[in-house]
């Protein structure tokens, strides 16, 4: 990134995670490259986590012009693995925060997409 020329260096950078070492570390490495970067804590397993996330994102957020999705966790093991929340943890990890991200983020990149009159991306991997 410290390459990338400045007209398609990111304007700023959004980390969700649930873990706070990896997220500092990461912004590290933005900060080092003079990235403008911001994180949020958020265990992407818990629908009432990630609601109350989507809610200060859009209240201190401007832009969102690219969205990536990729966070993970493959379980192998033949029973399935159940939350306390009752969801089973492989659709809530893998599946349900990517359609609440969408749901919750698509208006504003909506806006960002008019106002920049450029488009607004989503990247999954799953
Ligand atoms: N690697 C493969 O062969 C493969 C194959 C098929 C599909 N996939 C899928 O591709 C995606 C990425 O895989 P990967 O191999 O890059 O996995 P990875 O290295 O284990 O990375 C997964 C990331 O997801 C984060 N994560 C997991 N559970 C979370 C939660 N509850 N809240 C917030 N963050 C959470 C992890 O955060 P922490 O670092 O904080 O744990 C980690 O940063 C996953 O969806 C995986 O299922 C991978």
């Amino acid at each position: 990134m410290c390459n990338l020329p400045d007209e398609i260096k990111p304007a700023k950078i959004i980390l969700i995670g649930r873990t706070e070492s990896k997220l500092q570390a990461k912004g590290a490495q933005l900060k080092a490259a003079n990235v403008p970067f911001v994180y949020y804590i958020c265990d992407l397993s818990l629908p009432r986590i990630i609601i109350k996330t989507l809610k200060t994102i859009v209240e201190k957020e401007s832009d969102i012009g690219l969205m990536c999705l990729n966070a993970g966790t493959w379980i192998v093991k033949r029973k399935r693995h159940f939350q306390e929340d009752g969801l089973e943890q492989m659709y809530a990890t893998n599946f349900l925060h990517m359609a609440m991200f969408i749901e919750g983020l698509k208006g504003l990149m909506t806006e960002t997409a008019k106002r920049t009159q450029t488009k607004s991306r989503i990247c999954i991997s799953t």
